[in-house]
């Protein structure tokens, strides 16, 4: 199965990500988690990134479809995978189509922005693993500590109210156009990203077919 979660920021992307490639025994490629452990490293890629992404805005094109482009090498995703957030504009959209890839099923999790803002404020992420959780909703065992690796849990620094209003704009503007882009190619489909993460998880499932 070849994946793409669309949705805004915080629709909960990553946090689906993770059920799904667990039960399917798929990885997933997401690059935003692959951005902020290249910024963590000070790599090359990290360096370029982080103005980027600490604003809120997209990194160019041709940085992700690189990255995408070396990740999907790699023997692990012979068998299918799941794209959490990439692509995210067109031109990242007509990158995966050159590169012959097929998508089963484009994914997006519907959500209004002010759920969103509301739902970021509690999200808390581990420095160490990048696991997520949020306070009220899905909380971990011990406040402050990942349930997963035992590192220290904090706010994404991205995750700063001003940064999250421009991280929404940008969506509405460059990565929302991608719906009609996998309607016309009938690889669409919507589910409500609002309810409860069991309610989602069922819908989910459901129009996977799992
Ligand atoms: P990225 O890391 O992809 O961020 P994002 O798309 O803004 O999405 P988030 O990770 O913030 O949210 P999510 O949808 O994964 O939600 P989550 O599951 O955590 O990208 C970061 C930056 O990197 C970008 O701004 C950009 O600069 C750059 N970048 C990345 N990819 C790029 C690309 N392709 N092109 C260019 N630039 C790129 O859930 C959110 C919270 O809600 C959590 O606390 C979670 O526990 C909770 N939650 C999840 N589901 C539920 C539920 N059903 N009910 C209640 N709570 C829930
Ligand atoms: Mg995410």
């Amino acid at each position: 199965m070849k994946l793409i979660l669309l949705g805004a920021p915080g629709s909960g992307k990553g946090t689906l990500a993770e059920i799904i490639g667990r039960r399917c025994h798929i990885p997933t490629i997401s690059t935003g988690n692959i951005l902020r452990a290249a910024m963590k490293d000070g790599s090359p890629v990290g360096l370029r990134a982080r103005e980027y992404v600490d604003g809120g805005k997209l990194v160019p094109d041709e940085i992700i479809i690189g990255i995408v482009r070396e990740r999907l090498a790699g023997d692990d995703c012979k068998a299918g995978y799941i794209l959490d957030g990439m692509p995210r504009t067109i031109p990242q959209a007509e990158a995966l189509e050159r590169a012959g890839i097929e998508i089963d099923l484009a994914l997006s999790l519907a959500m209004p922005d002010e759920a969103i803002v509301k739902r970021m404020a509690g999200r808390r992420v581990c420095r160490d693993c990048g696991a997520s959780y949020h306070i009220v909703n899905i909380p971990p065992k011990a406040e402050g500590v990942c349930d997963k690796c035992g590192g220290a849990l904090s706010a994404r620094g991205d995750d700063a109210p001003e940064i999250i209003r421009e991280r929404l704009a940008v969506y509405h503007k460059e990565t929302e156009p991608l719906e009609d882009f996998y309607r016309k190619r009938g690889r669409l489909r919507t589910v409500d990203g609002q309810r409860t993460l069991e309610e989602t998880t069922r819908a989910v499932t459901e129009a996977l077919g799992l």
